[in-house]
């Protein structure tokens, strides 16, 4: 399988732990790729809508080869910190540019990873659960997982034992 990651942080913190911690429990036949937003070149979506009669976004940056990535994944992983109630601009940024290629990304496998500084139960939580569903239910995504973790300085989450081998089982369930 091929396994896209899109990692919705710039910093090596927790986010990139729970990703490191996932990827490690996935088979090695699997193939992973790790999108970083931040090292890309990618205009926000400008809402022209030409990409909805057209093979792709007009921007002539990173966005195509890279929403194409996402479209060739058989499985998505969605990683992000919780900013402001809500998933990072990085993460939102890919998200909106997925629209130009958005029926192609129908009936994918999906798991979301968000990292918080608040206690898991939160509504920031709630409120970014709540967005990928809506997501999952117009696209008719096969969510596999959406799990939340508490951590807040960048090593907190490498301290969180159980945290990290429930990432390893979620990666090592994927085949
Ligand atoms: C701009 C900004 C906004 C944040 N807003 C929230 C928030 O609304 N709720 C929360 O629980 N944590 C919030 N945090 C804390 C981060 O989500 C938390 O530190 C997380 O572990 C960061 O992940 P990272 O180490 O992968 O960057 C915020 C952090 C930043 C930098």
């Amino acid at each position: 399988m091929k396994i896209v990651i899109v990692n919705g942080s710039a910093r090596k913190g927790n986010t990139l732990t729970a990703i490191q911690a996932f990827a490690e429990g996935v088979a090695e036949e699997n193939e992973i790729e790790i999108i970083a937003p931040e090292k890309l070149n990618i205009a926000p979506c400008k809402g022209c809508g030409v990409c909805q009669c057209s093979k792709g976004c007009v921007d002539q940056d990173d966005t195509n080869p890279t929403i194409d990535k996402i479209v060739a994944a058989d499985v998505i992983v969605f990683a992000t910190p919780v900013y402001w109630w809500g998933m990072s601009a990085q993460l939102k940024l890919i998200i909106d540019k997925c629209y130009c290629k958005g029926l192609h990304l129908k009936n994918k496998k999906v798991g979301v990873i968000v990292v918080g500084a608040a206690r898991v139960g939160s509504i920031q939580y709630e409120l970014i659960n709540k967005q990928f569903q809506c997501m999952a239910d117009y696209l008719f995504w096969d969510m596999l997982f959406i799990k939340s973790y508490s951590a807040s300085d960048r090593a907190d989450l490498s301290n969180n034992t159980d945290a990290i081998a429930e990432l390893k089982e979620l990666g090592s369930n994927l085949c």
